[in-house]
């Protein structure tokens, strides 16, 4: 069986996606959450699961982040809802990828109102999980599924949409923890 891995999630908000990191915190060795807001409801589901939490500053201290988890000797991250942009200078200085959850079938509507976007376009919908480039939203993408066939779900409103989504990314999220996490990661 893989050693189990410390694993640092960066959220900025709701945190649903961090909800299925928490629901399986005995797949880790530890966890930590980094949010990039005091008011994140995400700190919140970390605490009622004893998991320590960072909140970031603004600006971000990118230099002392990266001492703060190397001082954790944390083996990956994983960013479910991040919205703040990682500059390069960090994402450059791990071995292991930085990994990111996306609400669209990506390379099509990388950044902000995804979801909003392919649904005005009456588009296919769906979610990907991709490695971090400096690039928004364009790195290689690990995991995709289609939630919505384009032309087919004009009876729905995007509220709908949106929580369909957000039903497959916590299945995709989970499918992550058990297929690919394990294999992908080199120990430390
Ligand atoms: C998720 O839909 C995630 O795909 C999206 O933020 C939401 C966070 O939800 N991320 C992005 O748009 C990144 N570009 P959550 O806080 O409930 O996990």
């Amino acid at each position: 069986m893989a050693e189990l891995k410390r694993g640092a999630i960066f959220i900025s908000g709701w945190g649903s996606n961090l909800q299925v990191f928490l629901d399986q915190k005995d797949q880790f060795k530890s966890l930590l959450v980094v949010s990039s807001s005091q008011k994140a409801f995400g700190l919140k589901r970390a605490k009622d699961h004893n998991v320590d939490t960072l909140v970031l500053g603004s600006p971000i201290d990118w230099q002392g982040l990266t001492e703060a988890l190397i001082s954790k000797e944390i083996d990956f991250i994983f960013c479910a809802g991040f919205m703040k942009i990682i500059p390069a200078s960090f994402l450059n200085q791990w071995e292991n990828p930085i990994y990111n959850l996306h609400p669209s079938l990506l390379p099509k509507y990388k950044g902000l109102k995804a979801i909003e976007r392919a649904y005005e376009e009456n588009d296919d919908i769906g979610v990907s999980i991709h490695t971090l480039v400096a690039e928004v939203d364009s790195g290689q993408v690990v995991l995709q599924d289609k939630v919505l066939e384009k032309d087919s779900y004009s009876e729905k409103s995007v509220d709908e949409v949106r929580e369909l989504i957000q039903q497959k990314e916590h299945q995709m999220v989970s499918l992550w923890i058990e297929k690919y996490l394990p294999n992908r990661l080199n120990h430390s």
